[in-house]
């Protein structure tokens, strides 16, 4: 196999189990149960982006204000304010009532900022918006499409829940390049953060599920350990 140019994720731990990042302009799902991490690690993503990679990016938020999402960043003093200030980030709110606007607002900003990296979070929100299934699956490929089109490495994020372990491949994982799984799981009286790579097309992937640790610097994933290694 070639080896693909890769977008680095700059989350310690993350590049290695992708062994070397995420090819680029890979569209990858991210599908968590709420708290995971995913906002947090798509903050990460843009946030290394711009700092360690000089690569600017685009998080459109479906949900939370930019407000929101600054003070979410601060907690991790990623100072994404002043990266908001020389233009290499632009954190927009929109919302979903005109997806053919949402469309549009990706690529004018994706072009005004010439971004690399894209974020949709929370992405599973485009399901709700379609009554038929006919209707969500031909607009999601398309937006697939045309992600795909615009040279960004782009995250969407997928909401799935714990105890509905059937409902989770959606439809936008179907469409995505790659999907990451992040887990919370039960042992005894505590939950233990994991993730897992489902899928990433172009690379070489880690099959384990491997630990991570959320801190007051990011996220951290323990590349060299499985999850329940030290629990058998
Ligand atoms: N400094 C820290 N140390 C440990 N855990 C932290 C720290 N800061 C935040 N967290 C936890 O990390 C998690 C990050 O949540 P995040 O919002 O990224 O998850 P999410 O999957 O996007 O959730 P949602 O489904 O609500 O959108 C939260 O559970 C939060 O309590
Ligand atoms: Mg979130």
């Amino acid at each position: 196999m070639v080896n693909p140019v890769r977008t680095k994720t700059g989350i310690p731990g993350l590049d290695e189990i992708l062994f070397g990042g995420i090819p680029e302009n890979n569209l990858v799902v991210i599908s968590g149960d709420p708290g995971s991490g995913k906002t947090c690690l798509c903050i990460e993503y843009l946030y290394n982006g711009v700092v360690k990679y000089n690569e600017p990016g685009l998080y459109i938020s479906l949900e939370e204000s930019a407000d929101e999402i600054i003070s979410f960043a601060e907690l991790f003093d990623w100072d994404v304010r002043t990266l908001i200030e020389k233009k290499m980030l632009a954190i927009i709110t929109v919302e979903l009532y005109d997806f053919d606007k949402l469309k549009t607002t990706i690529e004018d900003e994706v072009s005004r900022l010439g971004a690399k990296r894209l974020v949709i979070d929370p992405g599973v929100v485009f399901r709700l918006y379609f009554e038929r299934e006919l209707d969500a699956r031909k607009r999601i490929l398309s937006l697939g499409r045309m992600l795909k089109r615009i040279g960004c490495t782009a995250i969407i994020t997928n909401e799935i829940s714990l105890d509905k372990a059937t409902s989770l491949f959606g439809l936008e994982e179907y469409v995505a390049d790659g999907v990451l799984l992040l887990y919370h799981t039960k042992l005894e009286d505590r939950f233990i953060r994991s993730i897992g790579i489902l899928k990433m097309r172009g690379t070489k992937i880690s099959e384990k599920l491997h630990p991570i640790r959320i801190t007051n610097t990011g996220i951290k994933v323990l590349s060299k350990q499985e999850l329940f290694e030290d629990v058998k």
